[in-house]
C-alpha cells in the first residue's frame, strides 16, 4: 500500500481524480464521468479512473487496510481530491466500486470528495451510503453532492450528458467546495500530520 505523497497544494497542483464506479457494458457512468471532467477547468489536474479499467486482485487476498498494492493505487495516492461518479444499484452503489474503494486505504485518507450519483430517482441513497464509507476512510465529503434523476433522458445527438442550467450550476458549486477543501486538507496533511 502507498500513503498520500506530501505535497503542498497550490492553485496551479490540484489534481482531482474523477473515479467512474459502474462496469457494466453500456453504461451511462463513462458518460457521466465526461460531464463531470469537463467542468473541471484547469488549472485543475483530471485523472479519468474507469473501474471497468482496473484489474483488481481476487478479494480472498484483502485484509484490513487494502491489500497489495493495486495498478491505480499510485493513481489514488496522488490525487488531490476525488469526484465518485456513480449508480445507484438496489438502494445503493454498486460492488464494483466497494472492490476498489476496500483495495485501498492511505490512499484515500484525509482528502475531500464530492458525489455525482444518477438514478430512476437520483441515486440519493447512493450518496448517503457512500458517505458512511468514505467516513471510515478519513475523506471528507462536501456537504454538496449531486443526484442525477433519469440522465438517459437528457443525452444531446451525440451521446453526451446535456442537463438543465441549473444542474451544470449545482456540478460547478460542488466543484468549488472540492477544491477548497483540497488546498485545505493538502495543507493540514503536510502542515499538522494526524497522529492517531
Ligand atoms: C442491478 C441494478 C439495480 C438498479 N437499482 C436501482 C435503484 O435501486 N435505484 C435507481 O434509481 N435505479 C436503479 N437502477 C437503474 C440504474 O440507476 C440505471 O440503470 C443506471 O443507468 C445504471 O448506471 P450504469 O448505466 O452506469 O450502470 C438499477 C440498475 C441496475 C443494473
Amino acid at each position: 500500500m502507498t500513503t498520500s505523497p506530501e505535497r503542498h497544494s497550490s492553485p496551479a497542483g490540484v489534481r482531482v481524480a474523477v473515479i467512474s464506479g459502474s462496469v457494466r457494458k453500456d453504461r451511462l457512468g463513462p458518460t457521466i464521468a465526461g460531464w463531470v471532467a469537463a467542468a473541471l477547468d484547469r488549472p485543475i489536474e483530471v485523472d479519468l479512473i474507469d473501474v471497468a479499467d482496473v484489474a483488481l486482485p481476487d478479494d480472498s487476498l484483502l485484509y484490513p487496510g487494502g491489500g497489495a498494492q493495486s495498478e491505480v493505487a499510485d493513481r489514488i495516492a496522488a490525487a488531490d481530491a476525488f469526484v465518485f461518479v456513480t449508480p445507484e444499484y438496489n438502494h445503493s452503489y454498486p460492488a464494483s466500486l466497494k472492490r476498489l474503494i476496500d483495495w485501498h486505504y492511505g490512499e484515500w485518507r484525509l482528502k475531500p470528495a464530492t458525489i455525482v450519483a444518477y438514478g430512476v430517482q437520483g441515486g440519493h441513497a447512493a450518496i448517503e451510503h457512500l458517505r458512511g464509507v468514505l467516513a471510515e476512510l478519513s475523506v471528507v465529503t462536501t456537504r454538496r453532492a449531486l443526484g442525477l434523476r433519469a440522465p438517459w433522458a437528457s443525452l444531446d445527438d451525440q451521446g453526451r450528458y446535456a442537463p438543465d442550467a441549473e444542474l451544470s450550476r449545482g456540478l460547478t458549486a460542488s466543484l468549488t467546495e472540492l477544491r477548497w477543501w483540497a488546498e485545505v486538507l493538502a495543507d493540514a496533511r503536510r502542515d499538522r500530520p494526524l497522529t492517531i
